[in-house]
C-alpha cells in the first residue's frame, strides 16, 4: 500500500487490479488513532490513458487525493466521473472536481436537476444514466455497466461493474458502520462483519423485494470483489456470503411503517 502524506492527513492507495492497459485503484485515509485502520474515499479506474473517478465526494481531502491520483495518472487525464447517487458524501465536491479536470459526469437522470444547485450549469459535461442502466465503452474496449440499484437507499442510484477487473463498485450497498478502529481493507470475518452492516441495511434499504432483486442480478455477473464506498471490500467467499445474507434480509417497509408521534 502506498502512502501520500500532506497537511497531516495520510492518503493510502492500493491497486486492486492491474493489467497492461487497465487498473482499478482504491483510495482511502488512515485513522490517526488506530494502526492499520482505513476509510475508503474513492476509487479510480484507469483504462489506457484515460481515468474515471468513482464518487469523489466532498473536498476535505482534495489536495491529498489529487496528489495521490497524480501518482497514477495526470489529473487532466481524468475524463469521466461517475456519481452513483445524490448524497452529499458523493456529490458535494462536484464543482471543484469539474474545475480541476475536463471530465464528463455520469449521473442518474433523476438527479440532473440538482446540479445547478452545485454550480454546474454546463449540460455538455453531463451524461445522464437512464433508470434501466447504461453500458460505458472504454478506450480498450472494456465495458463498465451502470447497474440499477434504486431504493438501496436512493431512488436514482447505480452500482458500477467493471467487466475487465470483475470488480463491482457497490456504492453504499455493503457499507458497514464501523468505528475507526475496525476498518481493514478487506472483510476478513464475515460473521463478525454482520454487526457492522446489519443496522445500516435494515434501516436504509427499502424492502426485501428490492434487495433480493439486486442480489439476483449481481450473482448473475459473478463479481470477484464487491467494493463499497465507505468500508471494507468483499472478496473470495465473502462476496457470496454477503449476497446470500442481503437477499434474505428483512428491511425497510418489511419491518412495518413508522408510527407518527402526533
Ligand atoms: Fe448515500
Ligand atoms: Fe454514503
Amino acid at each position: 500500500m502506498k502512502q501520500i502524506s500532506r497537511k497531516k492527513e495520510v492518503v493510502l492507495t492500493k491497486i486492486l487490479y492491474a493489467d497492461q492497459e487497465h487498473s482499478f485503484i482504491w483510495f482511502g485515509t488512515e485513522s490517526k488513532n488506530c494502526d492499520g485502520s482505513v476509510k475508503t474515499i474513492l476509487y479510480l479506474i484507469i483504462d489506457n490513458d484515460e481515468g474515471m473517478l468513482l464518487d469523489p465526494g466532498d473536498t476535505r481531502y482534495f489536495p491529498q487525493i489529487s496528489a495521490a491520483i497524480e501518482q497514477y495518472i495526470p489529473i487532466k487525464q481524468i475524463n469521466s466521473i461517475f456519481f452513483s447517487h445524490q448524497d452529499p458524501d458523493v456529490l458535494s465536491g462536484i464543482s471543484r472536481w469539474l474545475k480541476a479536470t475536463d471530465a464528463k459526469v455520469y449521473i442518474s437522470a433523476l438527479w440532473v436537476r440538482f446540479l445547478p444547485h452545485f454550480g454546474i450549469f454546463d449540460s455538455d459535461r453531463v451524461i445522464t444514466i437512464p433508470d434501466n442502466g447504461l453500458a460505458i465503452r472504454q478506450e480498450s474496449g472494456n465495458e463498465l455497466l451502470c447497474i440499477p440499484t434504486h431504493f438501496m437507499h436512493s431512488p436514482g442510484q447505480f452500482s458500477l461493474y467493471d467487466k475487465r477487473s470483475k470488480i463491482l463498485y457497490s456504492t453504499d450497498v455493503g457499507t458497514a458502520l464501523v468505528d475507526d478502529c475496525s476498518r481493514p481493507l478487506f472483510v476478513e470475518n464475515f460473521q463478525d462483519h454482520l454487526k457492522y452492516i446489519e443496522p445500516f441495511h435494515t434501516r436504509y434499504m427499502a424492502s426485501n423485494t428490492v434487495v433480493r432483486n439486486w442480489c439476483e442480478k449481481i450473482r448473475h455477473i459473478e463479481p470477484e470483489m464487491i467494493a463499497p464506498l465507505h468500508s471494507p471490500i468483499y472478496r473470495g467467499d465473502t462476496v457470496g456470503r454477503f449476497l446470500d445474507w442481503l437477499s434474505e434480509l428483512k428491511c425497510g417497509s418489511d419491518l412495518g411503517l413508522y408510527e407518527y408521534y402526533f
